[in-house]
């Protein structure tokens, strides 16, 4: 059976599955629990200066059925005490010392006030290893904290370097991606010695508005603020944002803790086949419990026994060197759509999107006595959208055409021939001239 262990920065994790710092790592019990459910480590809630936080915090976007495709919040660090969370976070490490235990921390940017906490939390808790909340972007901000640091590579490196003054343990930098380009705090972390990175923290977010209240949702007594967004729907910019880093010559060499949207075995896969030494989960969790961990487990182990793989090592950053510039993607490589007529249900949602939103290279025709929709082999530019909207599994594919260029009379319909000849005359441009 695969061995799941994952190490990061010198952290050893029974699994790669860490709980992100958030509600779900409020308390011993909760941490507890999540431990006993499975989760490799916790990155415990960020703790700091005492703060109050607002009544109505979390705002969900649903899609369809799907409820909390995304989740939005105006939630800030603890607004338990120092000494409390100091507490607790000694209970866990105690009654599990093979787990991972982080300390998450942000404090005001001063350097004794980071010297203190990080000796503090080190010296009291026996923490693995500390991670620094330099993403939160809403609420810290106006305070000088969170994203206010992460979105200034100086301060980054000066608050990095401030801390590993004084720990003897690792330290993780947490990056936030409200910025143009991540890679320049990441650099930033890696000059100040950090030992790895993780990202990403939420995205500034307006997440909806009640028509009713005329108000932002959730709203506090009428009156809203934008917040911090996470969720299944971010992970495709957390993919993208870690493989910037960790494809980057300068921070390339950095540890990375993947987090944003992962809520199963397979966007674990996908992370760490991107670079990452492990992931952290939030949403996934506050959605649906600490037991989800359990299919996480069976699943990855599942998948790398089925590829051969012995450790996470032997696949963490195969995807990367895949990743390139659109440059250097081959001209001459070609696919066309593929229907497989004995799974279609005759929808039509390929063709209509075929149609009105992408190449008009799909036709209905009438075949013993069923109406089918047919590829114009000559127009299809290979674009996947037929099947990214066929609601029936395999029923289209693309595949790679073998001999070189089809017959591509899309490149007449980009200089204005061919195609159009095959509209319905009142579809055809009227020539005022003629
Ligand atoms: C309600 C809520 C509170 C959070 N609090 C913190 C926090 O205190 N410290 C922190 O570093 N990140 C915090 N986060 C961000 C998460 O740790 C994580 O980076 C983010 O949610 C993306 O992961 P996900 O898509 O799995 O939710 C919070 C997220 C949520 C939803």
């Amino acid at each position: 059976m695969a061995d799941l262990t994952a190490t990061i920065a010198g952290i050893v994790s029974p699994n790669p599955f860490w709980l992100a710092s958030a509600p779900p790592t409020n308390t011993y019990g909760q941490v507890a629990r999540a431990f006993d459910h499975g989760w490799g480590g916790a990155v415990w809630k960020t703790i700091g200066q005492p703060i109050v936080n607002v009544y109505s915090r979390y705002g969900g976007l649903d899609s369809g059925t799907q409820k909390l495709i995304g989740l939005n919040n105006i939630e800030l660090i603890t607004d338990r005490s120092v000494e409390e969370n100091i507490k607790e976070m000694a209970l866990v490490k105690k009654r599990y010392p093979k787990h991972t235990l982080i300390a998450s921390l942000m404090v005001e940017t001063n350097r004794e006030a980071w010297h203190e906490i990080v000796k503090r939390t080190q010296g009291e808790t026996g923490c693995d290893g500390f991670e620094l909340n330099f993403g939160c972007p809403h609420g810290m901000v106006e305070r000088g904290m969170g994203a206010a640091v992460g979105q200034v590579p100086e301060y980054c490196q000066q608050i990095t370097e401030w801390v590993k003054e004084v720990a003897t343990i690792p330290v993780i930098v947490k990056l936030t991606p409200n910025v143009a380009d991540i890679v320049y705090p990441a650099r930033a972390a890696k000059r100040a010695n950090a030992d790895a990175v993780s990202l990403i923290n939420t995205i500034n977010s307006i997440i909806g508005i009640d028509l009713d209240a005329m108000a932002t949702v959730p709203n506090v007594n009428g009156k809203g603020s934008h917040g911090g967004y996470c969720g299944p729907a971010v992970k495709p910019i957390a993919l993208n944002m870690i493989s910037a880093i960790s494809t980057d010559a300068e921070a390339g060499s950095l540890p990375i803790s993947g987090i944003g949207g992962v809520s199963t075995w397979r966007d674990a896969a996908e992370f760490i086949a991107l670079g990452c030494d492990n992931v952290q989960v939030c949403t996934a969790v506050m959605h649906y419990g600490f037991r989800i961990v359990e299919d996480m487990i069976d699943g990855l182990s599942n998948w790398m026994d089925d590829k051969g793989y012995k450790t996470l090592a032997d696949f963490k950053g195969k995807a990367a060197p895949t990743i390139t510039k659109w440059e250097n993607l081959n001209l001459n490589h070609f696919t066309r759509a593929s229907i497989d007529h004995d799974k279609c249900i005759g929808c039509e949602l390929c063709y209509i999107a075929c149609e009105d939103g992408a190449h008009q290279a799909l036709k209905l025709v009438q075949k013993n006595g069923r109406r089918l929709v047919e590829v114009k082999e000559d127009m299809c530019v290979g674009c996947n959208l037929c099947s990214l909207v066929c609601p029936v599994p395999d029923c289209i594919t693309m595949k790679h055409i073998e001999n070189g260029a089809p017959d591509v009379s899309w490149k007449q319909f980009q200089s204005g021939k061919g195609a159009l000849a095959e509209r319905p005359s009142h579809y055809q441009p009227v020539d005022d001239a003629e």
